[in-house]
């Protein structure tokens, strides 16, 4: 079944034991993560240049609705087509340089409030107030072409609508890579948001929610409950470019010299941590019935365990939905799979469902707080999707939505860590191998404000 599957790379991926350190940033410096030159640096470098998720492609369904998107002191303006393309632009009126639009809305025609410019919904300029002013309208009319709104390039995949500030930019494809390839067969443009779907600031650098995310290290101090449910020892990963994908088996991969019986105990208390476990469960205990014995014991023959019928169940239960799995590894039935699409975006990813983090630096440039927007993804049939939607709950500055156990956990230690790291005489953090993510990001990282990008990386 893997052996179409661009995932299988993963199964196969090094473990901690196999990976060469000596290249890689095992000593970060702290002022990364609060000093006002470094965050300079990173604006310019790095996300004036970089392409970053800047909404999902359904929160624009209609040919006319349109977003802002801001960045820093910074706003652009996402805006679905009348031939459905969505587009971005400079938030900026060019006549004048108004600001033309604010937060959210359905249009026809962008017309600036302050003296009536209009745009089209492809950025071209329409029309102008009292053209007369200007002298002959034919003249002015042959001048006017030049003063559409300026244009940024924007490119959609996996249902996400990236931006790049940068005109110049390499295509989206070439930022990307193969980790695009991996995304593919989880069908995430075909996910919509469900339960979770919250957006607020944080006290902290838009970095310490990135680390936080791609470690386990952390499950034994902070997210004490999920110790038994995740596996870290075991974790693979994979390097592609700027970005990296990991992955730890449930605990019940450690079952194995269990008896059966105590395998598919441990996979019915799944649903505790991983709830889209639930609705699999019916197979998995109709798959079980078959190796029930005269004598009521459950007993598996050589080569069949628990997870391995878990992992079936998954498929099957997915396939009946109506979601195609052949692209996806039995492990990606089973397992969280952990990906870094750099610089901000991160999921972890189990056939059929997704949690999104978005950390984005704070509009206002203040490296100690940043905006994250979490969200639950999961897939539904097209019939399905839009009443399921969730929608966004927007937090004012100063509010606090409570999360789930482990996140909450895990917003708490962030704005901790944060208070700690600003400490001057703390000069870096002394990163462990499990922490090898942290350390391929921020050498990555360090690649970009050197100016390595994808034109010319010497990394
Ligand atoms: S600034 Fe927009 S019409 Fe004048
Ligand atoms: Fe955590």
């Amino acid at each position: 079944m893997s052996g179409s599957c661009p995932g299988a790379c993963v199964d196969q991926g090094p473990r901690i034991a196999d990976i060469d350190f000596a290249p890689l940033r095992m000593r970060v410096p702290t002022d990364r993560y609060h000093a006002p030159a470094f965050a300079a640096q990173e604006r310019a470098r790095l996300w004036m240049r970089v392409w970053q998720v800047a909404a999902r492609a359904d929160d624009l369904p209609e040919p006319g609705d349109w977003l802002e998107y801001r960045l820093f002191d910074q706003s652009f303006v996402l805006v679905r087509g009348r031939d459905g393309v969505i587009r971005g632009f400079v938030n900026a009126c060019r006549h004048r340089g108004n600001a033309l639009c604010e937060g959210r809305g359905h249009a026809a025609r962008f017309t600036c409030p302050y003296h009536n410019w209009s745009y089209g919904l492809d950025g071209r300029l329409l029309a102008v107030a009292r053209p007369d002013f200007d002298g002959p309208v034919e003249e002015f009319v042959g001048a006017r072409e030049g003063l559409g709104l300026i244009e940024v390039p924007v490119a959609c995949l996996a249902g996400f609508v990236f931006l790049n500030p940068d005109p110049g930019a390499v295509p989206l494809a070439s930022h990307l890579g193969e980790i695009a390839d991996l995304l593919a067969p989880y069908r995430l443009e075909e996910m919509v948001p469900v339960g979770l779907h919250v957006r607020e600031a944080i006290a902290c650098n838009w970095k310490v929610v990135m680390d936080a995310f791609q470690e386990g290290y952390h499950i034994q101090g902070v997210h004490p409950e999920l110790v038994a449910a995740m596996d870290e020892s075991q974790e693979r990963y994979r390097f592609f470019g700027d970005h990296s994908v990991a992955t730890a088996p449930f605990g019940a991969a450690n079952l194995d010299g269990f008896g059966a019986e105590e395998q598919a105990c441990a996979i019915r208390g799944l649903p505790a941590v991983f709830p889209g476990v639930a609705e699999v469960l019916p197979r998995f205990e109709d798959a079980l019935c078959a190796y029930r014995e005269a004598d009521g014991q459950l007993r598996f023959p050589e080569g069949v365990t628990g997870r391995l019928l878990l992992q079936r169940a998954t498929r099957e239960t997915l396939s009946a939905k109506g979601l195609d799995v052949s692209g996806l590894t039995d492990t990606q039935m089973s397992d969280n799979h952990f990906y870094l699409v750099f610089p901000n975006l991160f999921m972890t990813i189990r056939a059929g469902e997704a949690t999104v983090i978005l950390a984005t630096p704070h509009p206002e440039g203040d490296p100690g707080r940043c905006h994250w927007l979490v969200q639950n993804l999961a897939w539904l049939p097209a019939e399905a999707r839009a009443a399921r939607r969730e929608p966004l709950r927007d937090i004012p500055e100063s509010g606090h939505v409570p999360y789930f156990l482990a996140l909450e956990q895990d917003w708490e230690m962030m704005q901790r860590q944060q208070r700690g790291l600003r400490n001057h005489a703390l000069g870096e953090m002394a990163l462990t191998r499990q922490e090898v993510r942290l350390a391929w990001f921020h050498s990555v990282l360090d690649g970009w404000l050197a100016g390595n990008d994808e034109a010319g990386r010497t990394r």
